[in-house]
């Protein structure tokens, strides 16, 4: 299979927009900006789990399907997994035009965006997606996902995850319009990239024999504020600079409740544990580790037992996650396996999602060990989500 698509020229695609009548909801800002991280730090496989989790019917963008650049299947949707966030999954076939040499019989030095310079980007060195150039359908709105239709412009920002790896990338480059009769180019293609990207995510990256058929999943985010200024030099170092915050900014908009992690190494979670009478385990607050945190009861003595097994008995550090969007900091009595350590101080954090650390020394037994956290003031303990043995 031919891993590298044609492209339209400049002034095609200049002369394009002319012809089709544009507008729909273009220019109408997202909800979603680089700065609207959340203060939980969401891994790849969290964020991917959300973004699949939204790839419903419901949230389904487009009318008709896609069709995959490298299997030509038409049945690539995409999805508006949150306010401004489009996303789909489909093949990487390998994009190599731009200003890098390639022999690659179908390269072309023309990206449809330029960097920051005015330069054509450079396939071997910025990881970049690419999109259909025009409404295949020369209708208004598109029945397909047609970027012009969603706040999408050129270097826009996308995380792009294949097995495992996830990168950030930029839109650089337009998949050909159906006006060009002379190969099987079709702006309903959804699936090429750069030769970069393809490296990135460890994909074979030849404009020739490289690509991969199925399980890349682009993940576009909307608005200006997602546009990454920059040159060939430094786009992909700027790129990969906003993966976190990106993954956070998911997190966030979806509700901020990751999937389960299990708990790894020496923190547990207090989910895990048990509560005085009224407490509850909740997740009703964002950043939590684990599925959920400890609420006790607005009550002086009411706590969260939490289990805690080491192997080697010792004094170690017990550093709890806690949050208090109060204006009062809660101090509890820490007690281990039925002992009281002394009290602990857990000062107020911004607000109920954002979560601080109090630390305090505790001897332990080896194996299994239980740590009660119970609060000292009438407002019981601060919510509590994970304690970290170090
Ligand atoms: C709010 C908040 C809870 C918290 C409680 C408290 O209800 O949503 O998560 O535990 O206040 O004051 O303890
Ligand atoms: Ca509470």
């Amino acid at each position: 299979m031919k891993n590298s698509r044609k492209l339209i020229s400049l002034a095609a695609v200049a002369s394009l927009a002319v012809a089709i009548p544009l507008v729909s909801n273009y220019g109408a800002s997202a909800s979603t900006s680089p700065d609207a991280a959340a203060a939980a730090s969401v891994t790849p496989a969290q964020a991917l789990a959300l973004v699949q989790a939204n790839m419903t019917t419901a949230n389904k963008v487009n009318s008709k399907p896609h069709i995959n650049t490298m299997t030509r299947a038409q049945n690539v949707n995409v999805y508006q997994v949150a306010s401004g966030v489009y996303a789909y999954t489909s093949s990487l076939a390998v994009d190599d035009d731009g200003s890098d040499p390639d022999s690659d019989p179908d390269h072309q030095d023309q990206t449809t965006f330029q960097d920051s310079n005015g330069k054509q980007l450079a396939a071997h060195h910025v990881p970049f997606y690419v999109l259909g150039d025009d409404c295949w359908d020369r209708k208004s709105p598109c029945p397909h996902f047609f970027y012009k239709e969603h706040n999408i412009k050129g270097r826009q920002f996308a995380l792009m995850f294949y097995n495992g790896k996830c990168i950030g990338s930029i839109f650089g480059d337009t998949q050909t319009g159906n006006d060009q009769t002379t190969s099987d180019n079709d702006s309903r293609e959804l699936g090429e990239a750069s030769v970069k990207s393809a490296s990135l995510l460890g994909i074979p990256s030849s404009g020739t024999t490289g690509g991969v058929d199925n399980g890349v999943t682009v993940v576009i985010f909307s608005g200006s504020s997602w546009v990454v200024n920059g040159t060939n030099a430094n786009l992909n170092t700027t790129a990969q600079a906003m993966v976190q915050n990106a993954l956070d900014t998911l997190g966030a908009s979806m509700g901020g409740t990751p999937p389960t992690t299990p708990p790894t190494g020496n923190t547990f979670e207090a989910e895990t544990g048990t509560l005085s009478a009224g407490g509850t385990f909740d997740s009703n607050h964002q950043g939590f580790t684990g599925t959920g945190f400890a609420n006790t009861a607005n009550a002086a003595g009411a706590y969260v037992d939490i289990p805690v097994t080491v192997s080697a008995a010792g004094t170690k550090t017990a550093t709890f996650r806690y949050s208090d969007g109060t204006a009062a900091a809660r101090p509890a009595t820490i007690s281990v396996n039925g002992t009281s350590r002394g009290t602990l101080n857990f000062p107020v954090t911004a607000n109920w999602d954002t979560w601080s650390t109090a630390s305090i020394s505790v001897p332990l037994t080896a194996g299994s060990n239980t740590i009660r956290v119970a609060g000292n003031t009438a407002d019981g303990a601060a919510n509590i989500d994970s304690v970290t043995i170090s």
